[in-house]
């Protein structure tokens, strides 16, 4: 029988990338994101492996009933991914701008990661994967909810996996902390930037081998060992 999997923000970048990686590796994927356009277009090119669900991540009321309704299609579901996410720098800290990037990469964070946690424990096995950042590491001061948000999902993430491992449970928890990625939401040319193919490989590797954390690509992993020790004060010069 084929692997299914569900992976929310999968209408661009990242999350889009991945589904196609999976469902080429076989699976039966549902995908989800507010651009309905996307999702019919990604659909054209395999109608019989994915299966589509139009989603703001932001409507909790919707959250609910669009995964049990994915998932009462699927049946069994071994794998979810949250992709989705917002990134704005905010100079003048205004309110509107810094209350999407919670919504989406916080609270409807959380709320597919509830969700999917509390199935998997009722199915008895499933792998969730977060798609948080090197952001994470530290605060910026011309992004701070974005990067406050990543954080948060780190140690979201962290805790469910300490969870999982505390229940001896088949559930597996991994958290991707990739770097710059060559998407909508990098806004550019970038230090170190990675192209969406070559992350998504290395973010599909770190699925398969159920790894708790992996940074990608692989040199983010240096870049966040020296990110972690640097002082505020000659961090804040450097971005
Ligand atoms: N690109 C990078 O350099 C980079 C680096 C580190 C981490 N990441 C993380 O990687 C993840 C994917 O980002 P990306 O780079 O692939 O950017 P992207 O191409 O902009 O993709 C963002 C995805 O999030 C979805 N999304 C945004 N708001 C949503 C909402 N309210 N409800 C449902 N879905 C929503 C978008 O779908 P719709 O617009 O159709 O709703 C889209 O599918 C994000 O969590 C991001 O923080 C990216």
């Amino acid at each position: 029988m084929s692997k299914k999997a569900i992976v929310f923000g999968a209408t661009s970048g990242i999350g889009k990338a991945l589904a196609q990686l999976m469902v080429k590796d076989g699976y039966t994927v549902a995908i989800t994101g507010r651009r309905k356009d996307k999702l019919l277009e990604i659909q054209a090119a395999n109608p019989k492996q994915y299966i589509i669900k139009k989603h703001d991540v932001t409507k909790l009321e919707d959250s609910e009933k669009v995964f049990n309704e994915l998932t009462q299609e699927l049946g069994t579901v071994d794998l979810i991914v949250y992709s989705s996410g917002v990134a704005e720098p905010n100079y003048n800290l205004e309110w509107n701008k810094e209350l999407p990037t919670l919504n989406v990469n916080v609270i409807g964070a959380v709320k597919i990661y509830g969700l999917a946690y509390n199935f998997f424990h009722q199915q008895g096995y499933g792998h969730l994967v977060g798609i948080s950042s090197v952001a994470g590491l530290r605060g910026n001061r011309h992004t701070p909810a974005y990067f406050a948000s990543k954080a948060f999902q780190n140690n979201y993430l962290e805790s469910l996996w300490m969870k999982a491992k505390r229940s001896k449970s088949k559930i597996h928890i991994t958290d991707i902390a990739p770097g710059f990625v060559d998407t909508k939401m990098a806004l550019g040319d970038t230090f170190g930037m990675a192209s969406v193919d070559k992350a998504t490989q290395q973010i599909y590797s770190a699925i398969q081998r159920k790894k708790k954390k992996a940074y990608v690509t692989k040199r983010w992993g240096l870049v966040a060992f020296v990110m972690k020790r640097l002082p505020a004060k000659l961090l804040m010069k450097l971005a």
